[in-house]
C-alpha cells in the first residue's frame, strides 16, 4: 500500500509504536498467555497498567497531589452530564465556542440554571469571544480550549475568579498546562491522549460532594475515585492503548517537546494556507488552533473544492474533509502526526496551485 497522510480529526493517527505494542497484547498480555481482551481486570498485571496510566498522567501533566485522575466510558459526551451533575447546585456558565460547548452547555440546562457567558456563533465560531466579565456567583465556568470543528484555541490558562472547568478533548497533552488554575479538566482520549472508548477526567478533590441533588452511582465521580476507576469493567483495552501512547510521549520528552513539534507543524502549514492563492484560512489568526487546522477554497475558486478534496486523495491525503457543519477543510495535526506529514499535505497544495494558475 502506498503512504498514507492521516489528518482525521479523532479517532486518529497514534504513534506507531503504541499500535505495535497493543497487537502484541492483543495476542499475548504481559507473558500471561492470555490475551490482553481476556484477562481480568482484578489480575496485578492490569492492575499494573491502571497505575503506570495515572502515574504518567500526573508527571506529563504536572497534576498536583490535591487532584484525582480518573478513567471513565462514554466519551467526553458523558462528561458534560457529569459535569452539572456533580458541579451545578445554583448556576453555571459556560463559553459558547462551537458545537461541543454548546452541547455541554445543554446538558446543564437540563439540570438548572446555565447560560452562555459568551458566543461566537455570530461568525460561525471563528474566533474566541474575549473581554467578558465573570460573575463571582457561579459555581463554575466551563470552556472548551479546542474547538475541534472551528480550528478555534484558546491557548493560555486563564485567570478566572470562580472554579474554572474544561474539556480539552482535542489539545490536551499538546502544550504544558498549570493544571492549578482548572478545577476539573476532562475530554475523550481518541485525539492526543488515546484511542476511542475512554474518557479522562483530572478533578481537583475539594470540587467533589458540593452539590445537594442525588447523583446516581455511576454518574458519582466519588464512586470512580473510590475505586481507582475500576468500579465496573474498565475498557481494558482502551486504556491499554492510552497507556501505550503516554509512555511514547514520555519518551520523546514530553508536552515540552511535542509542543514545539505542534506548533512547528501548526506554523507550516499555516504559512501555506496563507501563500497559497487557492485558499484562506477560517479561524481568525489570533485564534488559531495547532490541532485542527481549518480552511477553505479562496474567493472565486469554491467551485474547485471536490476537485482538491479527490487530488488530494490521490496523493494520499486522509480526513482533510472539513466538518459536516462548516465544509471546507480541516488537517487535523495531532502529536502522532509528523512535520513529513504535514508536507506532503502543503506540497499537494502547491502542486495544486500550479494546474490552476
Ligand atoms: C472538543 C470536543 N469535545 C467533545 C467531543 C465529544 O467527544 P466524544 O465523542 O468522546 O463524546 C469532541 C469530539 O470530537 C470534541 O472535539
Amino acid at each position: 500500500m502506498s503512504k498514507v497522510h492521516v489528518f482525521n480529526a479523532g479517532p486518529c493517527l497514534l504513534p506507531q509504536i503504541a499500535i505495535d505494542n497493543s497487537i502484541e497484547a492483543l495476542k499475548d498480555f504481559k507473558g500471561t498467555g492470555v490475551s490482553l481482551i481476556s484477562i481480568s481486570h482484578r489480575t496485578k498485571e492490569w492492575e499494573s497498567v491502571m497505575d503506570e496510566c495515572r502515574a504518567l498522567w500526573k508527571e506529563l501533566l504536572n497534576i498536583p497531589d490535591d487532584y484525582e485522575v480518573v478513567f471513565l466510558g462514554g466519551g467526553a459526551s458523558l462528561q458534560f452530564l457529569y459535569v452539572a451533575m456533580n458541579f451545578l447546585e445554583k448556576k453555571a456558565a459556560y463559553l459558547d465556542t462551537g458545537v461541543w460547548a454548546h452541547k455541554a452547555l445543554k446538558e446543564a440546562q437540563g439540570l438548572g440554571e446555565a447560560y452562555a457567558i459568551a458566543c461566537s456563533k455570530d461568525r460561525n465560531y471563528c474566533y474566541i469571544p474575549k473581554g467578558f466579565d465573570i460573575p463571582s456567583d457561579l459555581d463554575y465556568l466551563h470552556i472548551t480550549t479546542n474547538n475541534t470543528i472551528y480550528g478555534t484555541e484558546i491557548k493560555t490558562d486563564i485567570d478566572c475568579p470562580v472554579p474554572l472547568i474544561a474539556d480539552m478533548s482535542s489539545d490536551i497533552l499538546s502544550r504544558k498546562v498549570d493544571v492549578s488554575k482548572y478545577a476539573m479538566i476532562y475530554g475523550g482520549a481518541q485525539k492526543n491522549a488515546g484511542p476511542a472508548g475512554v474518557a479522562f477526567v483530572i478533578v481537583r478533590k475539594d470540587m467533589l460532594g458540593r452539590v445537594s441533588r442525588y447523583i446516581p452511582t455511576m454518574l458519582d465521580y466519588r464512586t470512580h475515585i473510590d475505586k481507582g476507576s475500576m468500579f465496573n469493567t474498565p475498557p481494558v483495552f482502551s486504556i491499554f492503548v492510552m497507556n501505550e501512547t503516554l509512555k511514547w510521549l514520555k519518551g520523546i520528552g514530553g508536552v515540552e517537546a511535542i509542543h514545539a513539534i505542534d506548533e512547528k507543524k501548526a506554523a507550516t502549514l499555516y504559512a501555506e494556507i496563507d501563500r497559497n492563492s487557492m485558499f484562506r484560512g477560517t479561524a481568525d489568526k489570533e485564534d488559531r488552533s495547532i490541532m485542527n487546522v481549518c480552511f477553505v477554497m479562496a474567493e472565486g475558486r469554491e467551485a474547485l473544492q471536490d476537485e482538491f478534496l479527490a487530488f488530494a486523495k490521490e496523493r494520499g491525503m486522509v480526513g482533510i474533509k472539513g466538518h459536516r457543519s462548516v465544509g471546507g477543510f480541516r488537517a487535523s495535526l495531532y502529536n502522532a502526526c509528523t512535520q513529513e506529514d504535514v508536507e506532503a499535505l502543503v506540497a499537494c497544495m502547491q502542486e495544486f496551485e500550479k494546474l490552476h494558475i
